[in-house]
C-alpha cells in the first residue's frame, strides 16, 4: 500500500515532467512538425503487482414486460470506491459507485430503459453504437434533469456488437464519463453466440480507462493537455492493479476504450498472437490473426486468445507515437488455470453480413479537421443543423485533419473505413465501426451505412471523440429525413419541442 503511494507520487513527478514537456511539444505538434517523439514516455510498467481481482460489471436483469419488451432501469448516482486498499476515492456510477451493470440482449429484442439522474445535476445516457429513432440517442437535446426519469424504448435492429453508454451533455461530456459514468451494451445475433460467450468466464468485458489520482487518491480533473486528460494510472473495469484467472482455453475479450483521451496499441508481453473477431459495430466475417491493434476513445474490438494450462500473460498498451499514442501500460495479467475447459476452434466464418459497400453515384461530404479543433470551421451550435441526410442511404464521408490527433464518430451509423491517405486501413480496422482514429494530417474515407429512422426535431451527432475535444465543441449535427425531402428541411432547430440547454424549461 505505501509502496503504491510512492510510486504514485513518483509517477505524478515524473508526468509533471512530462507535462513540461508535452505543452511545447503538443503546440509543435499542432504546427506541424510531428514525427518527431518526446523521449519521456508516461509508463506504469513494473510499478503494478497485480494483486486485485479484475472487477466484472454485473450482468444487468430486466424485467419483462407483458409484449415481451425487455425493461432495464438505470440509475446515475454518486459514490465512493475502493481503488486502493484502505483509500476511499469519490466517483460516479450507474446502479454502483463506479462504472454500470453490462446489459445484453439479443437482436429482434424490443427493449426500454428508466434512466434515472441521482446525480444533483444534469446528464444525459446515450447509446454509442445503437441504430435507434433519433429522439431515443440519448445524445446532447435528450437531457435529464437532476431528479428526473428518461425512458427510452426501441426495437434492437442492428447485427451483433459491442456497443456502449455513457452520458453525452454538452460541455459536460468529458467531466461525466471521466468520474466513471460508462457501461457496456451487448447485443447477441445467431452469429456471435458461435464464439465463446459465458459471461464472465470466457467472455470477458474489459473498459481500459487512464486516470490521473491526486495524492490523497481521488480522482484529478487536471485535464490540462492539448487533449484533455491523459492520466498516469490503469483502471480496467474499474479495478486498480487486476489480474484474471482464466479457466477456458479460448476467452473472448471485448475491448472497450472508455477513456478521455489516450489511445491504446494493445498486444501480450509474451508476443502471443490472438483472432481479432470484431470492430465497434459487429462481426469480422473471418477472424484475423494478430500480436497488435489499436483502439482509439469510444471505439471497441473483440479477440479470441488461446491458452494453455498454468500458462501467465500481461496485456499491455505499446506506446505508438506521441499525443495520445504515447505511453506504456500494463493493463492486466492473466493467468490461466492448470485445467482449462476446452472449446473448439472458432469458426473461420464469422458474420455472413456484407461488407458496407456505397452504390457509384453516392453522395460525398466533406469534413475538415482544423487546428482549432473544429470541424468545418464551426465549433457545435445546439441550434444549428449541419448536415441533412436522407435515412437508410449509404453515403462516403471524407474527413481531412489538419488539427492535432483526433476521431471520428458518426451516431445512429456504421461504417467501413475505405482509406487512410489513400491506404488501405490497418488489418485490424476494415471491419464495420462507428468510430475511427483520424492521424494527424490524414484524410480518412469512411463508407457510412445511416440508419433508417427520421425526425426533424431531434438532431444526431458525429464529432471527435477525445472528449474534451468534444465539449470544446469539435461536434456536428445532422438530420435522417425522409429521402427526397433533403432541401425541404430547416437548417436551424427552433423552439419547437427541442430542449435547449440556455432557453429555459
Ligand atoms: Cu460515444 Cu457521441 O458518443
Ligand atoms: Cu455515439
Ligand atoms: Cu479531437
Amino acid at each position: 500500500m505505501v509502496l503504491f503511494l510512492r510510486n504514485r507520487k513518483e509517477v505524478k513527478q515524473k508526468l509533471k515532467l512530462y507535462r513540461r514537456l508535452i505543452v511545447p511539444f503538443g503546440l509543435l505538434l499542432v504546427f506541424g512538425l510531428a514525427g518527431c517523439n518526446s523521449n519521456e514516455t508516461v509508463t506504469n510498467v513494473g510499478k503494478l503487482e497485480f494483486q486485485q481481482a479484475l472487477k466484472i460489471p454485473e450482468l444487468l436483469e430486466p424485467t419483462i414486460e407483458s409484449d415481451g419488451t425487455k425493461h432495464f432501469s438505470l440509475t446515475m448516482e454518486p459514490g465512493t470506491t475502493e481503488f486502493f486498499p484502505g483509500e476511499i476515492t469519490d466517483t460516479w456510477g450507474i446502479n454502483g459507485s463506479y462504472l454500470g451493470p453490462t446489459i445484453r440482449v439479443s437482436r429482434g429484442d424490443k427493449v426500454s430503459f428508466d434512466v434515472v439522474n441521482k446525480l444533483g445535476e444534469t446528464s444525459t445516457l446515450h447509446w454509442h453504437g445503437m441504430m435507434l429513432p433519433p429522439a431515443m440517442d440519448g445524445g446532447p437535446h435528450q437531457m435529464i434533469e437532476a431528479g428526473e426519469t428518461w425512458s427510452p424504448h426501441w426495437t434492437i435492429d442492428q447485427p451483433s456488437a459491442t456497443t456502449w453508454y455513457h452520458p453525452h451533455l454538452h460541455g459536460k461530456t468529458a467531466q461525466h464519463v471521466y468520474r466513471g459514468l460508462a457501461g457496456m451494451f451487448i447485443i447477441d445475433d445467431e452469429d456471435s453466440k458461435k464464439l465463446p460467450s459465458n459471461y464472465g468466464v470466457d467472455d470477458i468485458p474489459l473498459i481500459v480507462q487512464d486516470k490521473l489520482f491526486t495524492s490523497d487518491g481521488q480522482l484529478s480533473e487536471d485535464d490540462d493537455t492539448p487533449y484533455g486528460m491523459l492520466g498516469d494510472e490503469i483502471l480496467v473495469n474499474g479495478t486498480y492493479d487486476p489480474f484474471l484467472k482464466v479457466t477456458a482455453s479460448q476467452v473472448r475479450f471485448r475491448l472497450l476504450n472508455g477513456s478521455n483521451a489516450r489511445a491504446y496499441n494493445f498486444g501480450f508481453t509474451d508476443g502471443r498472437s490472438f483472432q481479432l473477431v470484431a470492430n465497434d459495430a459487429g462481426l469480422l466475417n473471418e477472424p484475423v490473426t494478430l500480436e497488435r491493434f489499436m483502439l482509439s476513445p469510444g471505439e471497441r474490438a473483440e479477440i479470441v486468445v488461446a491458452f494453455e494450462p498454468e500458462e501467465e500473460t500481461i496485456l499491455r498498451s505499446y506506446s505508438s507515437g506521441a499525443g495520445i499514442t504515447n505511453g506504456e501500460f500494463d493493463l492486466l495479467k492473466i493467468v490461466a488455470d492448470s485445467e482449462l475447459t476446452g472449446s473448439s476452434p472458432i469458426s473461420k466464418q464469422l458474420s455472413s453480413i456484407e461488407p458496407i459497400e456505397v452504390p457509384a453515384d453516392a453522395k460525398v461530404r466533406q469534413f475538415k479537421l482544423t487546428m482549432e479543433n473544429e470541424i468545418n470551421d464551426k465549433l457545435m451550435d445546439m441550434y444549428r443543423i449541419d448536415e441533412v441526410v436522407p435515412a437508410g442511404t449509404k453515403e462516403i464521408w471524407e474527413i481531412h485533419n489538419f488539427g492535432s490527433e483526433h476521431n471520428f464518430h458518426i451516431h445512429d451509423a456504421a461504417f467501413r473505413v475505405l482509406d487512410i491517405n489513400d491506404k488501405e486501413p490497418p488489418e485490424y480496422a476494415r471491419g464495420r465501426k462507428d468510430t475511427v482514429f483520424i492521424p494527424h494530417g490524414a484524410s480518412v474515407r469512411i463508407a457510412v451505412e445511416f440508419g433508417n429512422y427520421t425526425d426533424l426535431n431531434y438532431p444526431l451527432m458525429y464529432h471527435c471523440h477525445l472528449l474534451k475535444h468534444e465539449d470544446e465543441g469539435m461536434m456536428d449535427q445532422f438530420l435522417l429525413v425522409e429521402p427526397g425531402t433533403e432541401s425541404q428541411v430547416p437548417t436551424e432547430l427552433r423552439d419547437d419541442g427541442v430542449e435547449h440547454p440556455h432557453n429555459g424549461h
